[in-house]
C-alpha cells in the first residue's frame, strides 16, 4: 500500500437494471477481485468494500477511511451458505437468527475463520458478519465471489453515508470507485450482535430492533447493560470496537434533548432562542408533525419525515446531518424518539452524533 498521499480516480458506477449482467455491477465486482475499494450500497448505509481474504486490500480501508487498526470490520457474504468460509464455528442460535433476518441489517459476531485474516478483526479471535438485504449488493458479492468486508463509508468519526454523493463528499480520490443506486432505505446501521457469549449481547443497536431480537432469542442482552458489562470483559476487542463515545459526528455542534412531545420541543425553542441571542446560527432536526414547533424562530429547520414511522426518520436521521453541517450553523438542535422499535438505535446515533451527551428536559 502507498503513503496515505495515494491518489485515486474514483470510477462512479451507476447501477442499471441491478443484477449481476448490470455492467456497473460487474465492473465492482471485478475491482473487488483485482483487490481494489470499492464503495457500494446497502439497505442500511453505504460500505467501503475490500476482499475480506486478502489482507493488503483490507488495510487500505483503514487507510482510506483514516480508521484506526483497533476498530474491526464487518464481512459481508451473499448468503448464509458461505459462512463456513468466514467463521470458524456457527452456533445453532446464529442458524436461526440467520434464517430469520438475512439477508437483513444483522450483524453477527462469530469465531473468526483463519482464512479471514487478522486485521479485518483488530486481531481478535472473531468476526462480525452479515448478509445485506439490498439487490444491488448481493449481485455485487455473486460477481465478486469473495466475502467483502466493509465499513460503512464515511471518513473516521464523521457521519455514515446514506447516498453515493456522501461517499464521494468523504472519499473522492481516495477509493477506487463507488456503485451508485440511490438513498439506502433503512439509513441507520445494522444492529451488531455478539453470539460468542451466552447470552447474546447487542453491542450496537440498529436496523433489526431488540424486540424483534427477542421474538427468536428472548435472553439477548441490550445495549445498555452490555455497555456496562463490557468495562468488565477480559477481550480487548470486546471493550474498544466502534463505541467511541465521538461517532457519527457532523462538525457543527450538536445538542440532543433526551426526551419526545411537547417537553422536547419546548427546550429546543428555549435552546435555540438563547444561541439567536448570542448572535449565532441555528438548525433543528424535526419531524414532520413537528415542523411548525420553532415558528417564529429563524432557525433552519431540516424535516426527518413522520413522527409515526421511526424508518423514516433513521432513514433521513445521517442525510438530513450532513444537510445541516453543509450550512457552517453554529448549533443544531434535535430530540430523541423514544426508546422502542428503530427509536433505540435513533437514540444511540443521536446520543453519538453529540459525542455522547445528551441533556434532560
Ligand atoms: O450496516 C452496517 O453494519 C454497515 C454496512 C456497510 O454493512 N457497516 C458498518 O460498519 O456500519 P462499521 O465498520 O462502520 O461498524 C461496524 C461495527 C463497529 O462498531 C465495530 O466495532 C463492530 O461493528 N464490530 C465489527 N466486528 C466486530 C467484532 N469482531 N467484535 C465486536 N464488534 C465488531
Ligand atoms: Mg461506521
Amino acid at each position: 500500500m502507498g503513503g496515505s498521499s495515494k491518489r485515486h480516480q474514483t470510477e462512479r458506477l451507476h447501477v442499471q437494471q441491478g443484477d449481476m449482467a448490470d455492467p456497473a455491477v460487474r465492473r465492482a465486482g471485478e475491482l473487488l477481485r483485482e483487490g481494489h475499494l470499492v464503495a457500494f450500497p446497502t439497505e442500511t448505509v453505504y460500505g467501503l468494500g475490500a476482499d475480506a481474504t486478502h489482507a493488503e486490500a483490507v488495510a487500505g480501508i483503514f487507510q482510506a477511511k483514516g480508521r484506526p487498526h483497533s476498530d474491526p470490520l464487518i464481512v459481508h457474504l451473499a448468503s448464509a451458505e458461505a459462512l463456513p468460509a468466514v467463521a470458524a464455528s456457527i452456533p445453532p442460535l446464529a442458524v436461526r437468527l440467520a434464517k430469520q433476518f438475512w439477508p437483513g441489517p444483522l450483524t453477527l459476531i462469530l469465531p473468526r475463520a483463519e482464512q479471514i485474516p487478522p486485521v479485518v478483526a483488530a486481531g481478535g479471535t472473531t468476526v462480525g458478519v452479515r448478509v445485506p438485504g439490498h439487490a444491488v449488493a448481493l449481485a455485487l458479492l455473486r460477481v465478486a465471489g469473495v466475502p467483502v468486508a466493509a465499513p460503512s463509508a464515511n471518513r473516521f468519526m464523521h457521519t455514515s453515508p446514506t447516498t453515493a454523493a456522501h461517499v464521494l463528499a468523504d472519499l473522492d480520490g481516495r477509493i477506487d470507485a463507488v456503485l451508485d443506486a440511490g438513498p439506502c432505505a433503512i439509513g441507520v446501521e445494522s444492529t451488531v450482535l455478539d453470539v460468542t457469549v451466552s447470552p447474546p449481547r447487542v453491542l450496537r443497536p440498529g436496523g433489526v430492533t431488540l424486540e424483534a431480537l427477542r421474538l427468536v432469542a428472548p435472553d439477548v442482552v441490550g445495549p445498555e447493560q452490555s455497555e456496562a458489562s463490557k468495562l468488565a470483559s477480559a477481550d480487548p476487542v470486546a471493550r474498544a470496537p466502534g463505541q467511541m463515545e465521538r461517532h457519527y459526528a457532523p462538525r457543527t455542534r450538536l445538542i440532543v434533548f433526551d426526551a419526545h412531545g411537547a417537553g422536547a420541543l419546548a427546550a429546543m425553542r428555549a435552546e435555540a432562542e438563547a444561541a439567536l441571542a448570542r448572535g449565532e446560527r441555528v438548525g433543528a432536526l424535526l419531524a414532520d408533525e413537528e415542523a411548525e414547533a420553532l415558528a417564529g424562530v429563524p432557525v433552519t429547520v431540516a424535516r426527518l419525515g413522520s413522527n409515526t414511522n421511526l424508518v423514516e426518520i433513521s432513514r433521513r436521521l445521517y442525510a438530513a446531518l450532513r444537510e445541516l453541517d453543509e450550512l457552517g450553523l453554529d448549533v443544531i438542535v434535535a430530540h430523541t424518539f423514544g426508546m422502542e422499535g428503530m427509536g433505540l438505535a435513533l437514540w444511540d446515533r443521536l446520543r453519538r452524533a453529540a459525542s455522547g451527551e445528551m441533556r434532560g428536559v
